[in-house]
């Protein structure tokens, strides 16, 4: 549930509609689930099952697996490569966490009938993202500095159930909005004449690989908490199948609510027909479409952004674990001061964004999810594949699964490891330049 609660988060409800709305719709869709499913979820399975075998932080985990020096210098790059990027992402993670925080307030401040407050909590400002940037990542200090077990279980377990409930019920409100249904149509009628252009291509992979946190040493080190009796071949399948589901039902409300804000007369696209507001979509849509319920829009707005808030969160708190988990192994420092440490890092990095913010946010968005979660989500299933003695690799899977040599994946993922996902993800890589 703490794999699912991680890779369940923004990059569900902010990440994929933007990206589906600001590439062309259904063919988007389209190729995204067929990248998430064919080359996501096996490198997903190669992460665990480095993390389950190496039982520590990343580098170390990639490191057991080399056999010369040459290759424990390799699997330092991967691993600590990871781990920046993980820091990275969350810098700019707790920024948009920052915005679903102020959209949870902003209905309390409407409630309270204080404009002015509502105001603020309404507009982008210097002011604003810095303060509740703060509050994040504070936030997701305090947690990690306690221990990845501690509580992060439980909350996932409640957030998935509460999270599909209430995006259900907006999309059964939304389909009953005028403009609708032209929404739905360009979120599931595929123009096929799209589906192999070299941007989209490259901008499905990096969701499928930011949507399943991968590339950042994240899963190898949830991994490495995985107890040995576990199945781990159908976790990573549920966390696969939890992830790109409520990706896939989050779409179903955000697309077809941009095209009723659109009928209400919310600016969304140019005269062009392109996005006027890229990252901020999701804000623009969502609480126009609260408004438009009356009274009770106000609750359920506040209701939907506290549990993006809390998905933020189970995300945030495994970026930082990642770092955390490699510096207290590798310098024996303290758990608190290790935590505190790397979050003034990112704080550093934050604020350096949001003083930058149009010269620097898409650039470290597309830098870590576009270029480097791929590029290092490939190196680990090379490890898999060439590095780890093929022996040992299987001996892992049937760990807590003795019937696993029945099955489809003891047949086919170790060679497809190996060849395919390599040879695809350089595939697209090349095909984009
Ligand atoms: N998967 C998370 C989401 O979709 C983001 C994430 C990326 C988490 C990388 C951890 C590491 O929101």
């Amino acid at each position: 549930m703490a794999a699912a609660g991680s890779a369940v988060g923004l990059g569900n409800i902010w990440g994929f509609p933007t990206q589906t709305a600001s590439n062309g719709g259904a063919a988007f869709v389209l190729v995204y689930l067929v990248l998430a499913f064919c080359l996501a979820y096996p490198a997903l399975m190669a992460e665990l099952i480095i993390g389950r075998h190496g039982q520590a932080n990343a580098v170390a985990s990639l490191q057991k697996l080399a056999n010369n020096q040459f290759q424990k210098r390799f699997a330092f790059i991967v691993g600590f490569g990871g781990i920046v990027c993980a820091g990275l992402i969350l810098s700019f993670y707790a920024i948009v966490a920052g915005w679903m925080f102020s959209a949870t307030l902003e209905p309390i401040s409407v409630i309270a009938g204080t404009e002015q407050a509502t105001t603020w909590l309404s507009e982008q400002s210097l002011s604003r993202d810095l303060l509740f940037t703060a509050i994040f990542i504070v936030l997701t200090v305090s947690i990690i500095s306690k221990g990845v077990e501690n509580g992060i279980e439980k909350w996932s377990k409640r957030l998935m159930p509460a999270l599909l409930f209430i995006l259900f019920a907006l999309i059964a409100y939304v389909l009953t909005q005028d403009g609708a249904m032209t929404g739905l149509k360009a979120y599931l009628v595929p123009d096929f004449s799209s589906i192999l252009n070299p941007s989209l291509l490259v901008s499905a992979l990096g969701q499928a690989f930011f949507s399943l946190s991968l590339g950042t040493s994240v899963m190898i080190i949830y991994g490495s908490y995985i107890s040995k009796q576990e199945n781990l071949v159908s976790l990573g399948a549920y966390v696969t199948l939890i992830d790109v589901f409520i990706a896939f039902v989050a779409g179903m409300l955000i697309i077809p609510a941009m095209y009723v804000a659109q009928a209400q007369g919310v600016e969304i696209f140019s005269a062009s027909g392109e996005l006027l507001s890229e990252d901020t979509l999701v804000f623009q849509v969502l609480p126009a479409l609260f408004e438009s319920m009356g009274s009770i829009g106000i609750y359920i707005g506040f209701a939907f952004f506290a549990l993006m808030s809390i998905a933020a969160l189970t995300s945030s708190i495994s970026m930082l674990e990642a770092p955390v988990s490699y510096v207290v192994e590798k310098f024996a420092l303290a758990r608190i001061q290790a935590t505190w440490l790397i979050g003034f890092i990112v704080s550093v990095v934050s604020v350096s964004i949001i003083f930058n913010f149009s010269a620097l946010f898409g650039f470290v968005v597309q830098l870590t999810t576009q270029f480097a979660q791929p590029l290092l989500g490939m190196l680990c299933c090379i490890f898999a594949g060439w590095i780890w003695h093929r022996g040992k690799l299987l001996k892992e899977i049937k760990e807590g699964n003795e019937s696993v040599e029945n099955t489809l994946f003891w047949k086919v993922w170790p060679w497809y490891i190996k060849f395919v996902c390599p040879l695809a993800i350089g595939l697209v890589f090349i095909n984009s330049l």
